[in-house]
């Protein structure tokens, strides 16, 4: 499969389709709306705050399910359960299409790179109007004015795999103070069980002074968190024409003025350099959290998953971490019911967790994937093996996590804030560099620039907005489950 790079002068076709959608949409002389419904992962997420640029570039306003003329599902093809999310909620819009002639549905993302859910939405959803795949992000306005005034449903999956510096399109992102950059994309790994190689395409990283200059130019716009996206972003810049590595990248990331906090997802163990954990121990505004997916604690499981490295290399890696950034967070994902995954392989897994300690971890069930190699492997675990192996290894891993908010009670910690809690007024939530996720509170006679911040005197205006993006210090008071509390001390950045 070719790798093309994407220039301006490729796009001229879809900036004049983008205008002819605006003059075609201002022509109807009544607002239009898009609903935009994400799944998975946050490199969807990252694609769809370009959709939605996109779409309000067109001057296309965001709308509700309800009142949507234009509704996008951008699918997920990780595990079974996210495809069955999409069917469900694809049949809600039959009707209103009698109603709304300007209704377009449209269906992208890397459920449409597997051609049985193609075949699925021709046979039984003939009113989606559009299906691509997500290597044509790019590619929404041609496609749009493709549809208008045509019957029939537009399929468009690519043959190639695409790199569009961020640039070229429009972006919308979804938090003010956060933003969410590719680095690379696709996959070259074929991990036996994952679907990814196959729906983002061949790994390809983007330009190294783009990628510079965007940061760049978000921390003059006041973001003040960035999180560098890719499915292996330690094998940034592996391959022809490079001389960067992912280690430069984040060198020169964490040296950029004005970001507070600069992330990054996710590492595969066999590429992570000691020299990134070296980095992440030097620079003050490096997350001291590592994302460091594990799957298996078993060595045979390992190898039938072809994921390049054994658990003492894991380990290896892990306890340098530990090492270096004693006060820092590792979090996991960890698959448990592989084909052939035995009782001794698994107890090989919760030995692992037993020795790394997670700070956090994400557990998933094996879901096989039509077209992975693992999905032919004889020897598929039953499902009530695989049920009860998760719920042994949620509670241990609970465990930890407990344990690790435990720690932090006392301390007083960096916080990034993110806003007001979902659940409770008054309350601003944020993390700390170490990903652990804080509720806290304001105490009453605190003061921002000489004036009285106090959440119980409405006077004093105290809203979540206004602290959106600052750090300030948080004395942790207390630990949850999944979640820790404190009270804000000081403003670190008013
Ligand atoms: N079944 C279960 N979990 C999977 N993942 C990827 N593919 C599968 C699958 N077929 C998990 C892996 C990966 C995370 C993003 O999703 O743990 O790291
Ligand atoms: Fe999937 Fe493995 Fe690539 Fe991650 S590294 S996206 S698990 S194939």
């Amino acid at each position: 499969m070719a790798i093309v790079n994407v220039s301006k002068q490729d796009l001229a076709s879809v900036y004049s389709a983008k205008e002819q959608l605006r003059n075609y949409y201002s022509g109807l002389k009544r607002p239009i709306y898009y609903y935009v419904h994400t799944y998975g992962c946050q490199l969807n997420e990252s694609d769809s705050e370009k959709l939605i640029g996109t779409l309000e570039d067109i001057g296309i306003r965001e709308g509700n399910e309800d009142n949507a003329d234009i509704v996008i599902f951008n699918t997920c093809a990780i595990r079974e359960n996210a495809e069955d999310r999409l069917f469900g909620n694809l049949g809600v819009f039959k009707a209103r299409k009698r109603e709304n002639k300007e209704l377009m549905i449209i269906v992208c993302g890397c459920m449409m790179k597997v051609k049985e859910n193609v075949d699925r939405i021709k046979s039984s959803f003939p009113y989606v109007d559009i299906v691509f795949d997500p290597q044509q992000i790019h590619n929404l306005p041609l496609l749009m004015l493709d549809k208008i005034g045509r019957r029939k449903q537009l399929i468009d999956i690519s043959e190639e795999d695409f790199i569009v510096e961020d640039n070229l399109l429009s972006v919308k992102r979804a938090r003010k103070f956060r933003a969410l950059v590719p680095i690379m994309y696709g996959c070259n790994n074929f991990c036996t069980y994952c679907i990814v190689p196959y729906t983002r395409g061949r790994e390809r990283s983007r330009d190294f002074n783009e990628i510079i200059d965007e940061l760049k130019l978000l921390a003059e716009n006041g973001y003040k968190e960035v999180m560098l996206l890719g499915q292996n972003v330690n094998s940034y810049g592996k391959g022809d024409n490079f001389d960067k590595s992912f280690a430069d990248l984040l060198r020169a990331a964490a040296e950029i003025e004005g970001f507070s906090r600069v992330r990054f997802m996710t590492s595969h163990p066999r590429d992570l350099s000691d020299e990134v954990i070296d980095i992440m121990s030097e620079y003050k505004t490096l997350e001291t959290h590592l994302h460091l997916p594990v799957q298996s604690g078993s060595d045979r499981i390992l190898k039938e998953m072809n994921r390049h490295y054994t658990r003492e290399q894991y380990l290896r890696t892990a306890l340098k971490f530990r090492e270096k950034l004693p006060e820092g967070s590792i979090s996991t994902d960890i698959i448990v019911g592989f084909p052939g995954e035995t009782e001794e392989d698994f107890k090989d897994t919760l030995s692992m967790v037993n020795e790394v300690k997670y700070d956090s971890a994400f557990t998933f069930q094996y879901s096989i994937r039509p077209g992975t190699k693992a999905a032919n492997y004889p020897n598929q675990v039953p499902k009530e093996v695989v049920t009860e192996r998760f719920g042994r290894l949620l509670e241990l891993q609970n465990d930890f996590v407990n344990k690790s908010n435990q720690s932090k009670v006392g301390l007083v910690e960096e916080v990034l804030i993110e806003g007001e809690s979902s659940t409770a007024k008054d309350i601003l939530t944020g993390r700390t560099r170490s990903n652990h996720l804080v509720n806290f509170t304001i105490p009453e006679d605190f003061k921002l620039n000489g004036k009285l911040i106090s959440p119980s005197n409405p006077a004093s205006a105290c809203c979540a907005s206004q602290f959106e993006g600052k750090l300030c210090n948080v004395r942790i008071t207390h630990s949850r489950p999944y979640s820790i509390d404190g009270v804000m001390e000081s403003i670190i950045d008013g």
